[in-house]
């Protein structure tokens, strides 16, 4: 697979047809915006409130390249009582968002040693986006069958036809499938990790976002090196902040020179807006039945879309465990672009078709997400079912 040949999963292909789409429909329901604020999905009053006490003026120089040590503590402490295991603050860096960590992960891991990187099929588009410009990429197969778990035997098999491979994405809770991997499908994907020796990039967006037990990659990495990466966009309900945290682990210090160039990264983008940082400190500070019941809202909201859509002729849905997504499988032989801009076209419904996240798994699915009202969701299931009533016709 030549990178050039990637280019329909980014913000140029299949989305941006849709997207064409949609500027000539004013007021189209978007079931495809994972932007939590945007539907209520807020921080809870008291934490808001202290956010709103800011001086705002207080916060106009320089941050250091790093992040804010308190900050950094914070972050710390909280990888800790996830995964059981040390990111010491030292090894922490905060980022514009899990989507800056991406190009910096990938320039570090890259940029002298050129090889392959491994991602999931289906992936997040801008992973996407952001690894082809530094490396080679292959996709390895989830499996729906599985739950959407990885089919390792897959993996395996095409990890032997990329030796050159240096690196592999896990992406858990998923996004877009909404699988959450258990410790038996860590354990394997770690093991086969250790055995190609590839670098761990672990992406925990949604990490509590999780409708039953989260288990963090991190905890079962033990020797394996790994770039754990997360943020305050999901979790935290603050997008509009864009703020990540990158964290290094190399018990062994197998690769110093990794950490040292992301170090240089870092330092050559003069670190990230400290007001975000200093209202970060805040959201850590949120209760955990705040966080909770936002959880709760959005499983609930999961459970009542995953049930209408099951009811329509036509499709199936393995149910999420966990991040702010639906992704059911149109069974009938409908295109799901077609369907997707049909959608758009004649219910001026929004959803994005699996088709724009990977080649073969993703194919014939649509994402929904999983925060907008309950009305809008059955809206959206409604609109599905009539459209499948006249394409599969
Ligand atoms: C898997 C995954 N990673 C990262 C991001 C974006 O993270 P951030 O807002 O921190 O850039 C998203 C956003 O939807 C996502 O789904």
């Amino acid at each position: 697979m030549k990178n050039e040949d990637l280019s329909r999963f980014s913000y140029m292909g299949i989305i941006s047809d849709l997207n064409k789409i949609a500027q000539s429909i004013p007021n189209f329901l978007h079931l495809s915006n994972c932007d939590p604020p945007v539907y209520g999905y807020v921080l809870e009053a008291a934490i808001q409130k202290q956010i709103n006490q800011l001086q705002i003026s207080n916060f106009s120089g320089y941050p250091s390249w790093n992040g804010d040590d308190e900050l950094r503590h914070a972050l710390s402490q909280r990888i800790q009582g996830i995964s059981n295991v040390e990111i010491p603050p030292n090894r922490l860096v905060m980022t514009y968002g899990v989507s800056e960590g991406f190009p910096l992960t990938f320039d570090a891991l890259f940029y002298k040693n050129p090889g392959s990187l491994a991602i999931p099929d289906p992936s997040y588009i801008p992973l996407i986006v952001q690894a082809r410009r530094f490396s080679k990429i292959w996709f390895y197969d989830c499996d729906e069958q599985l739950n959407w778990n990885p089919d390792m035997d897959q993996l395996v098999t095409s990890l032997e036809k990329h030796p050159d491979t240096k690196a592999i994405v896990i992406i858990t809770p998923n996004s877009p499938t909404g699988a959450v991997y258990s410790e038996k499908t860590l354990k394997e994907l770690i093991n086969i990790a250790g055995q190609h020796n590839l670098i761990i990039i672990t992406d925990e967006i949604y990490d509590s976002l999780t409708f039953g037990k989260f288990v963090s990659p991190l905890e079962f990495a033990y020797d394996n090196p790994v770039i754990y990466l997360n943020g305050f966009s999901k979790v935290y309900r603050l997008p509009g902040f864009r703020l990540g945290y990158l964290g290094w682990h190399d018990p062994l210090e197998k690769y110093p020179e990794i950490w040292f160039q992301l170090e240089h990264l870092c330092k050559g983008r003069l670190g990230v807006t400290s007001i975000a940082q200093e209202i970060a400190k805040l959201a850590l500070r949120e209760s955990k039945e705040a966080t909770l019941d936002f959880t709760q809202s959005i499983h609930k909201k999961q459970i009542f879309l995953t049930e209408h859509l099951e009811s329509i002729d036509g499709i199936s849905v393995v149910p999420a465990q966990g991040g702010t997504y639906v992704f059911p499988r149109i069974i009938y032989d409908i295109d799901d672009e077609i369907l997707a801009k049909y959608l758009l076209k004649t219910h001026h419904i929004y959803v994005t078709p699996g088709s724009a996240y990977g080649f073969s798994p993703a194919r014939n699915h649509l994402r929904f997400v999983t925060l907008e009202s309950y009305d809008a969701l059955l809206q959206g299931a409604q609109a599905l079912k009539k459209s499948l009533n006249v394409l599969s016709k």
